[in-house]
């Protein structure tokens, strides 16, 4: 059965922004539809376990046997609002993040200075992030956060290194895993990060509106709550019980009721992510990301902004054309059809596992007709 149903004659190269929806993906929403336009939540038990089937579907991406640490958030920033507003800060602590990081992994750290908590933004070294933020800790580091890939440049981090560097300090590690998660291996028994948020939209191929939280088991209960209601209490559905206490899993962080719509797709783009394997994924991710680059290279004298080292970069090429815009650039192509971002200083292209080779090459021709056409 074929699982996308893309326009041919565009060139989608935008996953690292938002991706469009497989098959299976856009018929789960339907039947949704047509479920509640006729039987309204006559079978809410059922919805009840798709919801949990995403969570147990998020766990198996991270390599966990179990659920308990998973919660599910409406958007990264919320997750990370969650976790940034639930540690106990103390006067003078100090958060390390990435200079260029995404906004949503900024500004939710930056928001705590009102809590005389300083965010201070580590400029990467010779493309080595985990070594740039290990190098800048000191005595009063409490959190790193850090995405597992730089949105803009696509430079990866060695999460396993700046992880054991974190758990010997006692620094708190929380993972941004956006622009990562589906498309590459995340094995948190071996990285042991203590948070780790995306949301769904991009390499997870779902709509946006709801997003990973997961939270280590022994921090779970040390994170002070900020938000109420009937989902996040241990005895969920007993509605005449007077007393309440938060639930001992990451549920907790769940206030009110699911965002089951979201919860129906997402269940479906993450089960064609789990059937075809995300060694699998990655492997056809690199080599699009090598075709890319190659034929950016040879064909068009562009200058690759992303590291080229297949273990330094992930799903994005970012690239640049000596004397051409970016912004006058960006518009064209997307005229063109060719699907893109304008991020870093360059034009971001972002290929999923499934994206054909001739949509590569409509690229690459379309870019070529337009600098040729270039006054
Ligand atoms: C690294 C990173 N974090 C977060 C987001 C999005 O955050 P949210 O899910 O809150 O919209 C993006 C989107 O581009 C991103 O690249």
């Amino acid at each position: 059965m074929q699982d996308f149903n893309l326009n041919e004659d565009i060139a989608y190269l935008n996953h690292a922004a938002v991706s469009p929806w497989p098959i299976r993906t856009c018929e789960a929403v339907k039947q949704f539809a047509d479920e509640n336009a006729c039987n309204g939540a006559t079978d809410y038990l059922r919805w009840m376990e798709v919801e949990n089937t995403v969570r147990v579907q998020f766990a198996q991406l991270l390599g966990l046997s179990q659920t308990d640490e998973i919660a599910l958030a409406k958007s990264t920033s919320e997750a990370l609002s969650t976790i940034a507003y639930g540690i106990n800060w103390q006067t003078n602590d100090e958060i390390l993040i990435c200079a260029g990081e995404f906004p949503s992994n900024r500004i939710v750290w930056e928001s705590l200075a009102t809590k005389s908590v300083k965010t201070k933004r580590v400029t990467i070294n010779e493309h080595n992030v985990a070594q740039s933020l290990i190098d800048a800790a000191g005595p009063n580091t409490r959190l790193i956060s850090v995405s597992s890939v730089q949105y803009a440049s696509g430079l990866r981090c060695d999460l396993t290194a700046l992880s054991t560097f974190c758990q010997k300090q006692n620094i708190l590690l929380c993972v941004d895993a956006i622009q990562s998660l589906g498309a590459f291996e995340f094995n948190q028994p071996e990285i042991q990060a203590d948070f780790i948020v995306a949301d769904g939209h991009k390499w997870l191929m779902a709509p946006e509106g709801l997003a990973l939280l997961y939270v280590k088991r022994k921090i779970i209960s040390e994170l002070t709550l900020h938000q109420f209601g009937w989902h996040m209490v241990e005895a969920k559905g007993d509605y005449g019980k007077s007393s309440w206490s938060p639930a001992s899993d990451a549920t907790r962080f769940e206030c009110g009721s699911p965002n089951m719509l979201g919860a129906h797709a997402l269940s479906a783009s993450l089960s064609l992510i789990l059937e075809r394997g995300v060694t699998k994924i990655s492997e056809e991710i690199n080599s699009r990301v090598s075709y890319l680059i190659n034929a950016l290279e040879t064909h068009l004298d562009c200058t690759i902004l992303s590291p080229k080292a297949p273990e330094k970069r992930a799903g994005i090429v970012t690239f640049s054309i000596e004397g051409v815009d970016s912004e006058p650039l960006y518009k064209a192509l997307m005229q063109a059809k060719v699907i893109c971002a304008n991020r870093g200083g360059g034009i971001r292209f972002s290929p999923h596992y499934y994206t054909p080779y001739t949509s590569l090459d409509l690229a690459i021709a379309r870019l070529k007709a337009i600098i040729n056409n270039h006054p």
